[in-house]
C-alpha cells in the first residue's frame, strides 16, 4: 500500500539523529519547502523536494494527499503518560482552588490513592475502554506514541491488572506504546506506617510476576519527600534492573528529592518532571546521558514554577517533553497545548519544543531510529495541519487544534477538510 502527501508547504523535522539532541542542537529542526512524502506499508520510503519528484517519478500510487498551504510533521512522542485510570477527580481540583495543597490533598486519602481505590472498583474490561477512549483522543490530537505507567494499583493484583490493561493496549492499537512499572508511586494505606513492608513487597512480589509475564519495559519510582527517598529509589530500581527493566524516575517535582542524582548515577532512560532544580541538578544531568523530561501540563495545572527549560537546555541537557496525562496534576493527553506551554511560559523557541516533543520523546522511548523525526525507514506516524503561516502559529495559536489529520503508520485517524 502506497500514499503520496503532495505539495507539502514545509516538511518539518527531516534528520535521523542517532542521539537525542541537546543543548542548541535543540534549536535546528531541519525542514524541506514546497517537498513530497511517501509512504509504502506504514513506513515513510522517500521524501524530498516537488522539484524531485516531478523530475524522477513518472506515477503516482492511487492514494494522494494534497498538502498545499500545510505543513507535515513527526507525529508527537509522548513519553510520559499515567492514562490508565479510573475516573476523574475535579473535585480535588476545587479543594486545590479552596486553598489545600497537593500534598495535604494527598494526606487526606485524596491524590494517587483515591485514584487507586477507584481503580481497585473497576473491573479490567472497563479500564480497558475507558483508556482505549484516551488512545484515540490523544491520537486525534495528534500523538503518534505512547508511554503508559502503572501506579494506580498498589497491590499485588491491582498492579498487575493495570498493567495487564496496558498490554492488551500494546496489543490492540496501532499507536506504539511503551509500559511502565511504577508501583513505586506512593504507600497504599495498608502500608502507611510499613514502608519497608511495601518496598518488600514491590521487590518480592510485584516484579518477579512482571518481568515473568514481559507486562514492563521500564520501571519508574516517584522520587520525592514523603514518598519515596533517593535510598529506596535506588534499591527499587536496581531490583526492577535485575529483571531487565530500565529506571526512568519521576524526580524533583516538589522538592529537590534527589531523583536526578540517583537517575543520573542509575543511567536511567529519563528524570521526568523537574520543577524543582538547582546548580547541581541541573550539571549533574547536563553531563549525562539521561533525557529530563519536562511536564509543563503538570506544573499549569498545580500552579507550580513551570520546568526551567532555558536553563538546562543552555547547560547542555537533552530534554523531551510529555503531558503526563493523569486525573490528579494533568488531566490532560494534548501534547499541543504543551508545546505552546513550553513556548509561552518556559521560553523555549518552536523548533526546540517541536524537537523535545517529538525526537526526544523518541529517544526517551528508546524508539529514536523508528520515530520522531521525518526520515527513510521510519514509522510514517505524522501530523498534517490546516493552512498555517509558520512553524511557530503552532504554538501561537494555543489551545486551538491546527491538526487536519493524523496518520499512524500510513493510515488516517482523522480526516478534516
Ligand atoms: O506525575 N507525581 C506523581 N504522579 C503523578 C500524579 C499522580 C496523581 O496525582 O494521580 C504525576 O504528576
Ligand atoms: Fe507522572
Amino acid at each position: 500500500m502506497k500514499t503520496l502527501i503532495k505539495n507539502i508547504k514545509r516538511l518539518v523535522g527531516t534528520q535521523d539523529p542517532r542521539s537525542p539532541l541537546r543543548g542548541s542542537e535543540l534549536a535546528m529542526l531541519p525542514a524541506l519547502d514546497d517537498a513530497f512524502l511517501l509512504i509504502e506499508d506504514g513506513v515513510i520510503s522517500d521524501f524530498g523536494t516537488m522539484q524531485q519528484f516531478e523530475a524522477d517519478r513518472s506515477y503516482e500510487p492511487p492514494q494522494v494527499i494534497n498538502a498545499t498551504g500545510r505543513f507535515v510533521l513527526p507525529a508527537w512522542v509522548d513519553s510520559h503518560t499515567h492514562l490508565v485510570f479510573a475516573g476523574s477527580r475535579e473535585e480535588e481540583m476545587v479543594d486545590k482552588i479552596r486553598g489545600f495543597s497537593y500534598a495535604e490533598i494527598a494526606a487526606r486519602g485524596g491524590g494517587i490513592l483515591n485514584s487507586a481505590s477507584r481503580l481497585h472498583a473497576t473491573s479490567e474490561d472497563q479500564l480497558f475502554i475507558s483508556a482505549w477512549e484516551r488512545i484515540r483522543e490523544i491520537a486525534s490530537m495528534g500523538t503518534g506514541a505512547v508511554e503508559i505507567k502503572s501506579g494506580y494499583g498498589l497491590t499485588v493484583e491491582d498492579e498487575l491488572k493495570i498493567l495487564r490493561v496496558i498490554k492488551k493496549l500494546k496489543q490492540r492499537s496501532s499507536l506504539p506504546i511503551r509500559s511502565t512499572f511504577l508501583g513505586a508511586h506512593t504507600y497504599p494505606a495498608t502500608f502507611k506506617d510499613d514502608h519497608e513492608g511495601y518496598i518488600c513487597q514491590i521487590i518480592e512480589d510485584m516484579l518477579p510476576v512482571i518481568a515473568a509475564d514481559g507486562l514492563a519495559d521500564y520501571i519508574d519510582v516517584f522520587c520525592e519527600q514523603g514518598f519515596f527517598s533517593p535510598e529506596e529509589t535506588e534499591r527499587i530500581c536496581r531490583a526492577g534492573m535485575y529483571h531487565g527493566l530500565k529506571p526512568r524516575i519521576h524526580a524533583n517535582q516538589l522538592n529537590l528529592s534527589g531523583g536526578v542524582q540517583v537517575g543520573v548515577k542509575l543511567g536511567a532512560i529519563s528524570v521526568d518532571h523537574l520543577e524543582t532544580m538547582d546548580d547541581d541538578a541541573i550539571g549533574t544531568l547536563a553531563h549525562s546521558d539521561t533525557i529530563g523530561t519536562l511536564l509543563p501540563n503538570a506544573a499549569f495545572f498545580l500552579r507550580m514554577p513551570f520546568q526551567p527549560a532555558r536553563q538546562l537546555i543552555d547547560a547542555g541537557c537533552a530534554v523531551a517533553l510529555a503531558s503526563d496525562y493523569n486525573p490528579g496534576s494533568a488531566p490532560s493527553g494534548n501534547m499541543n497545548l504543551v508545546v505552546s506551554m513550553a513556548c509561552i511560559q518556559m521560553k523555549m523557541l518552536p523548533e526546540e519544543a517541536v524537537n523535545a516533543a517529538t525526537v526526544n520523546g523518541a529517544f526517551a522511548l528508546e524508539w529514536g531510529s523508528q520515530l520522531g523525526s521525518i526520515a527513510k525507514g521510519k514509522k510514517a506516524n505524522l501530523i498534517i495541519t490546516k493552512p498555517i503561516p509558520s512553524l511557530a502559529w503552532l504554538p501561537y495559536s494555543f489551545g486551538r487544534t491546527a491538526i487536519d489529520t493524523v496518520l499512524i503508520q500510513g493510515e488516517p485517524i482523522i480526516s478534516g477538510k
